[in-house]
């Protein structure tokens, strides 16, 4: 095959986005205008004591990702590599927001690269206004009354008001 053909490409966007935040939907964005297909995967039990429901999660995450007609909501159990693998997904896409998330994003990524060499993990960066949002710091902001307009989603915005406020 000529080295120039090109193959459709899956990535997969793995993470607990309990809640999706506008940092996780900015990354969506510029990876659904790279990739053929974008599968957001939501990984299950992975905290004990999530704030949202996997179900809702995903419900959010349709939500908000409804423009983009390449990138489709899942969710999986155990092994990423495995869930990569049964979708045909070639690449493990993450988002690295500053130095600091670099040292445990290197490890998985080597880690998912032992276990299956023939994924690769790509690291994008969110836009700059968005480097600082967490769902952790969301979360706790919204428990704690304080304002969280742009950090997330306005769907998820309401979500969260109704769970917390
Ligand atoms: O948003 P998060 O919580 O940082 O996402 C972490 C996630 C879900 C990507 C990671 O914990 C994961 O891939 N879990 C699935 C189990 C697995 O495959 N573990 C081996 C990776 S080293």
């Amino acid at each position: 095959m000529p080295s120039h053909t090109s193959k459709a490409v899956t990535a997969i966007y793995p993470g607990s986005f309990d809640p999706v935040t506008s940092g996780h939907l900015d990354l969506i964005g510029r990876a659904a205008t790279i990739f053929d297909r974008l599968i957001v995967a939501v990984a299950r039990n992975l905290e004990k004591d999530p704030l949202f429901e996997v179900k809702e999660r995903i419900e959010m995450l349709e939500a908000v990702t409804f423009e983009w007609k390449n990138v489709e909501i899942d969710s999986f159990d155990g092994l990423l590599v495995d869930f990569a693998r049964s979708n045909g997904g070639t690449v493990i896409l993450r988002g690295i927001r500053a130095v600091s998330d670099y040292e445990y994003e290197l490890q998985m990524a080597m880690m998912n690269r032992k276990i299956e060499p023939q994924i690769e993990t790509v690291f994008m960066l969110p836009g700059e206004a968005y480097s600082y949002i967490s769902s952790r710091l969301v979360k706790e902001l919204a428990r704690l009354g304080g304002p969280v307009k742009g950090l997330v989603p306005p769907l998820v915005e309401e979500r969260l008001r109704a769970k917390v406020g």
